[in-house]
């Protein structure tokens, strides 16, 4: 399916809680979540690593917190009122961010986020929309389309590389202990090939991975973070990819 990025009108009272607003993609996904009127809640361990221009918004709560290390009851106040919950967290790209604690922040941001809002028992079902990769493979799906040589790389990746366990891992929960029939808790998960920079640009979502890992693709951190605003303002996208684990890339 092709998508070409596309304003929305939102209603201006929907609250989106973001956890890894600082980063890469985070910061995309923050600014554009409030050009579109959406109230973000924003989770940070340093609120000195959002992005310029942002701090004076008046839809933008900043809560500075290591997010692991909020108890049950503050982790539930922050889900509290959220429509959509979207997690860019990922581990820092150096030497102590990937090797070094905790090596599961993903898997464990993910599982603590969902319980906190089964355990908020909210009228509707919020959204939780997680940025993957496409080195995840979708649970219940086995193998996709991956040859061999693929399968045995992603083998290696999960046993020595604790990201690529840790991603893999946060699906896999979501997948058996969320599923797709919960009262409380719906979930996409997002999969981009290579991060690149760039503006939003034209770009196409697949039910599965398209190109080989040894010959990937390109994708925008702003297309991530453009569809990614979408799944939480947006019915259409949301009802197509609910439940699901899109590979978004680039078109060329
Ligand atoms: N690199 C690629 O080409 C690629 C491709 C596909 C998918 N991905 C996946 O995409 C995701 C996001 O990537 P990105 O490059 O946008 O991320 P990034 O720039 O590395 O940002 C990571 C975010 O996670 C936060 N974080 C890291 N460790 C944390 C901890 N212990 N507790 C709380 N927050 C923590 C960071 O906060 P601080 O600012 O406080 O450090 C930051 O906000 C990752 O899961 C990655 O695996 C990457």
């Amino acid at each position: 399916m092709s998508h070409a990025a596309t304003p929305l009108g939102v209603s201006p009272d929907k609250t989106v809680l973001l956890v890894g607003g600082t980063g890469r993609t985070g910061q995309r996904v923050l600014c554009r979540l409030l050009e579109r009127g959406v109230a973000v809640r924003a989770v940070v361990r340093s609120a000195g690593r959002l992005p310029p221009g942002v701090a004076g918004d008046p839809r933008l709560t900043v809560v500075e917190a290591d997010l692991l290390a909020l108890d049950d009851e503050s982790l539930a106040a922050q889900v509290r009122g959220c429509e959509a919950v979207v997690s860019c967290l990922g581990h820092t790209i150096s030497l102590r961010g990937v090797f070094g604690p905790p090596h599961d922040l993903v898997a464990r941001a993910t599982a603590r986020l969902c319980g906190a809002i089964r355990d908020s028992r909210p009228a509707a079902p919020v959204k939780f929309i997680l940025m993957s990769s496409v080195s995840v493979d979708h649970p219940g799906a086995s193998g996709e389309r991956r040859t061999a040589p693929e399968r045995l790389l992603l083998r290696v990746l999960r046993r020595l590389v604790p990201p690529a366990r840790d991603n893999q891992r946060a699906a896999d929960f979501l997948h058996a202990a969320i599923g797709t029939e919960d009262p409380h808790v719906r979930w996409v998960v997002v999969r981009p090939d290579t991060l690149r920079e760039g503006e939003v640009s034209a770009y196409s979502l697949h039910e599965r991975p398209v190109s080989s890992l040894f010959r990937p693709d390109d994708t925008r951190m702003s297309n991530v973070a453009d569809f990614m605003c979408d799944l939480a303002t947006a019915d259409g996208s949301w009802n197509e990819w609910a439940g699901r684990l899109p590979v978004i890339v680039d078109r060329n």
